[in-house]
């Protein structure tokens, strides 16, 4: 299996509005492949204008506040692409699709960096950070997960949290529950 890099990837629509969603990347050589499942904006964005940002963020309210009606973050302008990126980003790499393959249910959008930069420095791991990204994935599938399943890996990533979180991750964590709760 290929790595996987989670980040925020940012898109643009044909009139100007862009698109913020946590997204895994997929390692393709020095390039990345996005695979969004359908339906997804970011995949309409990119058969309109075929650039994207993959935005690399330890601000992990922003994987969290996607997946709970949470938007609207703060974009500055690319380098090299039409496309904003994050001005949270620690770093980004600005993209350009080369090929898209297409499928019913996941196509493949092939892409070469244009463009990268480095904004803030790396300030090292935390689990509860871990944790959020992990929870955001299992709120993004909670229409195909059983409940026991979801219950069950909460119980386990909230040790981290408790653990090790800080007000950022704290925050992202409760609006996540939230959502678990509500659903
Ligand atoms: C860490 C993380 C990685 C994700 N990776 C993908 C992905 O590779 N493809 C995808 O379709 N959705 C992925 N999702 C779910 C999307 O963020 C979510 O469904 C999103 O709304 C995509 O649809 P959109 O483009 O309409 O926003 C991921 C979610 C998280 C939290």
């Amino acid at each position: 299996m290929p790595m996987i890099r989670e980040t925020i990837v940012t898109t643009m629509s044909r009139e100007g509005l862009v698109h913020i969603a946590p997204l895994g990347i997929i390692a393709d050589g020095d390039g990345w492949i996005i695979a969004p499942f359908r339906p997804s904006k970011t995949l309409e964005n990119l058969e309109v204008l075929p650039f994207a940002v993959a935005n690399h963020t330890d601000d992990v309210r922003i994987f969290a506040g996607c997946l709970t009606g949470r938007r609207d973050w703060p974009l500055t302008h690319s380098a090299q692409v039409p496309v904003p990126r994050l001005a949270a980003a620690l770093a980004h790499a600005e993209l350009a699709v080369t090929e898209m393959t297409e499928d019913a249910q996941r196509p493949r959008f092939r892409c070469r960096v244009v463009h990268r930069a480095a904004h803030a420095p790396f300030a090292g791991f935390n689990r509860a950070q871990a944790a959020v990204v992990e929870a955001a994935i299992l709120v993004s599938r909670l229409h195909l997960l059983p409940r026991h399943k979801i219950e069950t890996e909460i119980a386990y990533l909230g040790i981290a949290v408790a653990k090790t979180a800080g007000a950022a991750e704290r925050e992202a964590w409760n609006w996540l529950m939230d959502k678990i709760r509500d659903s």
